[in-house]
């Protein structure tokens, strides 16, 4: 059976995973501060909602519509304007824990996914899935938290992207429940590069795919920039050859 593949519409990112990820699947981003998760997710969203006919949700916990407005309109999206024709929605989930408010029970109660079915919606990120996690009292843990969310999404045909914050970076990422749950892990890093004689040393990013099922995914860790219009991926340069 061919996989129907959503593509991120990131530049020299999709070829990575044979061309998009597999419909329905589930993807962490992950990684330290300042890697560049936000980015990912919106584009994701944006390209979705803009170049692939994909009508997007991006669920957020920290920021609201104008403050995303603001961000990517220095990428070339003018997410208001998304939003306004109604192509992308943006649900901005308030940190109110005093109040007792359960992130997870809000964004899988048959209320709010049938307003999600309403919309139309085919593409969902979550940035940042922890913080949601945080929020929420499910008494099973954090990983049938992530499976009851992930079931309730795929269920519907919809392709999450799910970010998630890591306190540290390591050679060797260590995992959380949820990365056993999702299809798929992408891990982005910010690398210290030492300069040739006389330079300062710098950091460069580099993304790598720990996991996509039912994909024949590229093993590399490959360099990343952020440009004019976001994130770049350049998988001709191959730091570390498969094996
Ligand atoms: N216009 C830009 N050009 C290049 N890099 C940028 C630009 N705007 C932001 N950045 C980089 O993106 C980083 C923030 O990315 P973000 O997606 O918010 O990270 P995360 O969500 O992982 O914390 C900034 O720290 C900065 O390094
Ligand atoms: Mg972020």
């Amino acid at each position: 059976m061919k996989i129907e593949r959503v593509p991120t519409g990131v530049p020299g990112f999709d070829e990575l995973i044979g061309g998009g990820f597999p419909k329905g699947s589930s993807t962490i981003v992950s990684g330290i501060p300042g890697c560049a998760k936000t980015t990912f997710a919106m584009q994701f969203i944006a390209n979705g909602a803009l170049r692939f006919n994909d009508k997007s949700i991006f669920i957020t916990v920290e920021k609201d519509l104008n403050s995303l407005d603001r961000t990517f309109s220095q990428f070339g999206y003018n997410i208001r304007e998304l939003h306004k024709t109604g192509r992308l929605g943006v649900i901005d989930l308030e940190i109110k824990p005093e109040m007792g408010e359960d992130f997870l029970d809000q964004i899988i109660s048959p209320k709010f996914l049938s307003k999600v079915r309403e919309f139309g919606a085919s593409r969902i990120a979550i940035d940042p899935l922890n913080l949601v996690l945080q929020f929420s009292g499910d008494f099973g843990g954090e990983r049938r938290g992530v499976q009851r969310l992930i079931n309730a999404y795929s269920g519907m045909g919809c392709t999450m992207l799910l970010t998630y914050e890591r306190l540290r970076q390591r050679e060797d990422l260590e995992y959380e429940a949820a990365d056993f749950v999702v299809d798929g892990i992408i891990y982005l890093q910010l690398i210290k590069s030492m300069g040739s004689f006389g330079e300062r040393s710098f950091f460069e990013r580099r993304l790598s795919i720990l996991k996509m099922r039912e994909t024949d995914h590229a093993q590399g860790l490959y360099r990343f920039r952020i440009e004019d219009d976001g994130i770049h991926v350049y998988s001709d340069i191959l730091l570390r050859a498969r094996k």
